[in-house]
């Protein structure tokens, strides 16, 4: 079955709000208070749709977050029952410092159909369409990615472009990378961007490659299912991190995840932009009213959009 297509627009009305919440803190130098309207808005709106919804990639488990949690119970109790992955405010230092690129995310599954990721790290390597099915491979080398990825567009590493996030662990990678001659896109933070740059149309990225959030590399997973990208990913766990994964039902902490092992059957994404970025414009805010723009995508409804949206104050 798939979600019933009059949710799409239910849903991006939760990610503007949370979106307009979070860009009354644009420039604060405050990611916790904007995070937390994030949240507080995007909660009260999915309390307005009929759904039985269950938060599964949240703010972090009941006793360290206040809303959203992991397994809160969102929605009027009527309607379908799906399961949600949220990022109210994805890219909170891009808020606070007023930076290009923070979106409120989320994604919308059936049932039991998105990975249930717990909140640590991931590694994770992602491309586009219409290329053969497991292409890359995290087991790989960044040469030999490199390589498959140039010979099947049928092109030279040189006019390829990596997107990562520039992070002394990714050291490594970036030297093998620049051996290459591979042009880079080092960005700060926002893996989530990070990894739709490689479907958007005006962008030249052409793969992700690096260690980020779980959750982050959940909701990538929603919105590349919906463009037919791949993503395959593993996470990176600490002792604590390893027992809490175990109860959460992982048994093997190793398992390298493909797109299809993260995002099962239909599913939405909903980003609206917060600040300005290469992706969307941000929240422009008018003296009685608020303009939007959103990043929305139905797999089953075969809905790719960019929803520019009014809304009375
Ligand atoms: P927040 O919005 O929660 O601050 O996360 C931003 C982010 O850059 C994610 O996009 C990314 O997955 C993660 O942080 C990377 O974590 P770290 O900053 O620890 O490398």
């Amino acid at each position: 079955m798939s979600i019933k297509p009059e949710y799409l627009k239910l849903f991006v009305k939760a990610t503007e709000m949370a979106a307009y919440g979070a860009s009354k803190f644009i420039g604060k130098n405050d990611k916790i208070a904007a995070d937390q309207a994030a949240v507080d808005f995007m909660r009260t709106e999915f309390n307005k749709i009929d759904m039985e919804g269950k938060v599964v990639i949240g703010e972090g488990e009941m006793d360290e977050a206040p809303m959203l949690f992991i397994g809160e119970k969102v929605g009027t109790n009527k309607g379908q029952k799906l399961d949600l992955a949220v990022d109210p405010l994805e890219g909170t230092n891009f808020v606070a410092k007023n930076l290009p690129n923070s979106f409120s995310v989320l994604a919308a599954a059936e049932e039991n159909k998105i990975f249930f990721a717990p909140d640590t790290y991931m590694e994770k390597i992602a491309i586009g369409p219409n290329l053969p099915k497991n292409l890359v491979d995290l087991d790989n080398s960044v040469e030999k990615n490199i390589s498959l990825l140039a010979e099947a567009k049928k092109t030279s590493p040189d006019k390829l472009t990596v997107c990562i996030l520039d992070r002394p662990r990714h050291h490594k990678i970036i030297s093998a990378l620049k051996n290459m001659n591979v042009n880079l896109k080092l960005i700060s933070d926002g893996d989530v961007s990070g990894i739709i740059y490689i479907v958007n149309r005006n962008s030249p990225v052409d793969m992700y490659m690096g260690i980020g959030g779980g959750p982050e590399g959940v909701l990538a997973a929603a919105a590349l299912s919906c463009y037919g990208g791949q993503i395959q990913t593993r996470l990176v766990l600490d002792t604590d991190e390893a027992g809490r994964a175990k109860k959460m039902g992982i048994t093997d902490l190793k398992r390298k995840y493909n797109i299809d092992d993260m995002i099962k059957g239909d599913v939405m994404f909903c980003a609206t932009a917060i600040t300005n970025g290469d992706l969307a414009n941000g929240i422009k805010d008018h003296k009685d009213y608020f303009e939007t723009s959103t990043i929305a995508l139905h797999k089953d409804g075969k809905i790719n959009t960019l929803y520019k949206n009014k809304h009375k104050k």
